[in-house]
């Protein structure tokens, strides 16, 4: 067993596991935060997905020992209501869910997305979230739901931030 530190949802978060645990079921069992799910534990379903350091990982294959000092971000983080970030709110506007396994990780990459591309065109989309399968085959609700949650986050963001991401200012 070995402590290990690192920021969940921006607060200090302290757990004594295996080294070798995955980020996955430290939160699920250790921490009892089930929001991310358990879909191949194998990395290629993206249903496990969450941030560190504001990127796109899957949790079922990040160890705990490489964690320490990192800023980990659940879909529990993602906003402090719940419903409030942009990319909840368009899934919401959207109604893109179906059974809604896979859709913390399609939101948590989806907010990774229109954090970096303000305006997403379909191929971004389409690059970005390929990873992330879904059963229900929610996809084209999906792609609508991007573009819905880039405008919502363009709509927010002050001006000098645009003025930034239109290369305006330095
Ligand atoms: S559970 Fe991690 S990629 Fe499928
Ligand atoms: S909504 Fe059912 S697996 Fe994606």
């Amino acid at each position: 067993m070995a402590v290990v530190k690192f920021t969940l949802n921006g607060k200090a978060q302290s757990v004594d596991v295996e080294p070798r645990m995955p980020l996955l079921w430290i939160l699920r069992d250790v921490l009892a935060m089930t929001g991310t799910k358990f879909g191949c534990g194998g990395g290629f379903c993206g249903a496990c997905t969450v941030h560190i350091n504001g990127s796109p990982v899957r949790s079922c294959q990040t160890l705990a020992s490489g964690l320490n000092g990192k800023s980990v971000t659940t879909i529990e983080g993602l906003s402090a209501d719940g419903m409030s970030h942009p990319v909840q709110r368009a899934w919401i506007e959207e109604d893109v869910p179906q059974c809604g396994y896979c859709q913390s990780g399609q939101i948590m990459t989806a907010a990774a997305l229109v954090a970096k591309a303000p305006n997403p065109t379909d191929a971004d989309i389409d690059e970005a979230l390929h990873g992330n399968l879904c059963r229900c085959g929610t996809y084209q609700d999906i792609r609508r739901a991007v573009h819905t949650a880039a405008r919502y986050r363009r709509a927010q963001i002050p001006a000098d931030e645009k003025a930034q991401e239109k290369g305006v200012l330095a």
